[in-house]
């Protein structure tokens, strides 16, 4: 890593390589570490190589020496050729890997095998992690595909070097409007996201302004090919957001329909200069027809059109256009209890799948709403049987406390991957319909928002670096289970103590539910202040010219959404799931307000009202906001000062923010109601 930036442990991440300790792992193991064979030569295998040396010597304090072929025993072999030893190549896919400890007649070796080099990429990153986690060496049989073939995240930087819902600093990419000239810091970013196995980023906002919209042209086609080049070295491609209207903005067009005959002729020659600079380019991303973006609506077109056009200019070469679902009209009045943003992603795609190109993708937000604390899931999954599409998480914290408080969202994404869809019967998770597999999909995939900025620690609070690395294993392969990939991230980031792993692992699983508590109950979303969405502010909602969000009176909550007497969004899902949500007696909980308008009396699951929920989970809420503290303050002293006192100082703000959560939740659901809380506590 370059002297440029502060290399510490914070800002190394999970990649940091601490010297190994204590003789036993050492003493057993050691004997592996010793020569790397590396049998041919990319710069993605270059890479590869580089990662082991580095971290090998960090951890033990000795260079491994690089040989050709495998002469002696106790050696690590690169290849992508099929070594004669290694069984089962045959069943893996482009970025697969075996990792299997040989013991032949003559010689003993590890061999880090993949069909391609991506695999012998990734198979290296999987190495080291069982180095950080001191597994033995001996006897390792490990064979890996990922479930997805697209694994994806989205910058939303922009070019003035802010960054769109970024929490942690300026962009990493762009200042004043210029690249930046600190390419070693793309490179460490690159090394992170492909060491979880991240093949492909969008750098630029969805939000394309007047300054990005030139990122296609000769201006900055060198830069983004620099940039193009740190990724591909790590096995990760290149993509752009555009703007649907470039052909108005960049060339002296009067129209962007998508089908008039020179707006088509202007992506193609667009795509030409585009791929001239840079021939492996991914493609496009589009956000289009929604908060204010040009879009094929207004040339009364709809959105396979508009995708179609884009798609026709990338095919020759190879690309692909990954469009959002996140289309809604901003403005519409709700007042009729009727109109429902929740239902427009579906209301505006189902109608038209099966009439993208082959080399259109579909980007679906996990929810219908937006990436709310708890929404419920999309009910486009499994309803789009014949378009390729991929699923849009978001790991930058916009609503989930904006990495000022602590929220690992592993257990949230595992719970939204798990969920049973029925779209062909029972058994049909959404993670098997993004995976491609369910309706046999050519493209398919996983994309997020990313949480990065060039904070030192990346990630602004230190701990939600947790989110980025689970991300990425969790895309990989979904099946992983929660408590697997936090102990990999607290044991490759800070080490094997057993109280700190104990402490960090039990923070990280509480803290989803510790957030939600505290902050809007039951499903209903927002009720954070409008605009920057940080702290309490019940009925704020900035598009809400028409009223409060969810028509909370003095009798009740909640946003009827079921087909008798609501929205009619029930009807969006599999029959399984619309009765589920349809009736308030087999509705979860913790949707209930997301799907039905109750009285504050009306009886939870639990047993306690509504009202008393409320109450109850905002004091609670607090109190284990405070518990968290007090677990870190156990580590005061096991943990370097720079990274123990960014997330000490982020733990006081959490708790002095869930504080005014609560206070302003309970004073207003006490006010409209009229109702005490049962435990006669105080609400301000
Ligand atoms: C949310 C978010 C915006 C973002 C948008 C999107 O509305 O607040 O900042 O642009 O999602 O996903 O396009």
């Amino acid at each position: 890593m370059s002297n440029k930036n502060n290399v510490t442990e914070a800002y190394k991440g999970w990649l940091t390589y601490k010297k190994i300790t204590g003789a036993n792992w050492l003493n057993e193991n050691n004997k592996w570490l010793r020569t790397i064979v590396v049998k041919d030569h990319s710069e993605v295998m270059k890479s590869a190589k580089n990662e082991l040396v580095n971290a090998i010597c960090e951890m033990t304090d000795e260079e491994p020496t690089l040989a050709n072929a495998v002469e002696s025993s106790y050696q690590i072999l690169l290849t992508t050729s099929k070594d004669n030893n290694v069984e089962s190549l045959d069943e893996l896919n482009e970025d697969g890997y075996v990792i299997q400890t040989i013991h032949s007649n003559d010689r003993s070796y590890i061999s880090l095998t993949g069909k391609t080099d991506k695999g012998v990429l990734y198979a290296s990153f999987h190495f080291l992690r069982l180095i950080q986690t001191r597994t033995n060496l001996d006897n390792l049989n490990i064979k890996e595909n990922p479930a997805n073939q697209y694994r994806m995240i989205n910058q939303w930087d922009n070019m003035d070097g802010s960054i769109e819902r970024g929490y942690a600093g300026e962009s990493i990419f762009f200042e004043n409007n210029k690249f930046t000239t600190n390419l070693e810091r793309i490179k460490d970013y690159a090394r992170l996201l492909s060491s979880v196995g991240i093949n492909a980023i969008s750098i630029n906002n969805v939000n394309v302004h007047a300054v990005e919209t030139k990122l296609i042209t000769d201006e900055f086609l060198p830069d983004v090919a620099k940039v193009a080049e740190i990724f591909r070295n790590y096995a990760i491609k290149t993509f752009l957001s555009i703007n649907y209207a470039s052909p108005m903005q960049l060339g002296d067009l009067k129209t962007a329909d998508p089908l008039n005959e020179d707006v088509r002729q202007w992506w193609k020659e667009k795509a030409k200069d585009v791929y001239r600079v840079i021939p492996d380019f991914g493609g496009f991303v589009v956000k289009a027809d929604s908060e204010h973006r040009p879009g094929p609506f207004t040339y009364d077109r709809n959105h396979a059109d508009g995708s179609n056009m884009l798609a026709e200019a990338l095919e020759p070469f190879g690309g692909v256009v990954i469009w959002r679902c996140f289309v809604y009209n901003c403005m519409q009045d709700w007042r009729d209890r009727k109109t429902d943003r929740a239902r427009a992603a579906y209301d505006h795609f189902k109608p038209l799948d099966g009439q993208f190109h082959d080399n259109v993708i579909l980007q679906i937000k996990n929810g219908p709403m937006d990436f709310q604390v708890r929404e419920a899931n999309s009910p486009l999954f499994g309803a789009l049987t014949e378009t390729n599409q991929i699923l849009e998480f978001q790991v930058t914290q916009e609503y989930t406390g904006q990495q000022r408080h602590l929220c690992y969202l592993i257990p949230q994404w595992k719970e939204i991957l798990e969920f049973d869809t029925f779209a062909k019967g029972q058994g049909t998770p959404i993670k098997r319909i993004v995976d491609g597999s369910t309706f046999e999909n050519k493209l398919s995939g996983i994309a997020a928002v990313s949480n990065i900025g060039n904070d030192n620690n990346w990630t602004g609070h230190q701990l939600a670096q947790a989110n980025l690395y689970g991300y990425g294993r969790l895309i990989w392969n979904p099946d992983l289970s929660t408590e697997e990939i936090t102990g990999e991230w607290v044991r490759a980031t800070f080490g094997n103590d057993p109280e700190v792993v104990e402490q960090i692992t039990t923070m990280l699983h509480d803290s989803w539910p510790i957030y939600e508590n505290y902050t809007s109950p039951l499903g209903v979303g927002w009720m954070v202040n409008p605009n920057h969405h940080y702290g309490p502010n019940v009925d704020g909602y900035e598009y809400s010219v028409w009223g409060t969000y969810h028509f909370a009176d003095w009798q009740g909550i909640g946003v009827d959404r079921t087909v008798k007497s609501g929205t009619g969004y029930t009807a969006q899902y599999f029959k399984e799931n619309a009765d589920m949500y349809e009736s308030l007696d087999s509705c979860p909980d913790e949707l209930l307000l997301f799907f039905h308008h109750v009285p504050y009396t009306h009886k939870l699951k639990s047993g306690v009202t509504v009202i008393q929920h409320i109450y109850n989970t905002h004091f609670e809420g607090v109190e284990q906001a405070i518990g968290l503290n007090e677990r870190w303050s156990k580590l005061k002293g096991k943990i370097d000062e720079e990274r123990y006192d960014n997330v000490a100082n982020r733990l006081e703000v959490q708790i002095e923010n869930a504080k005014q959560w609560r206070d302003i939740i309970n004073t207003y659901f006490f006010r409209k109601s009229g109702i005490n809380d049962e435990k006669n506590r105080t609400i301000y």
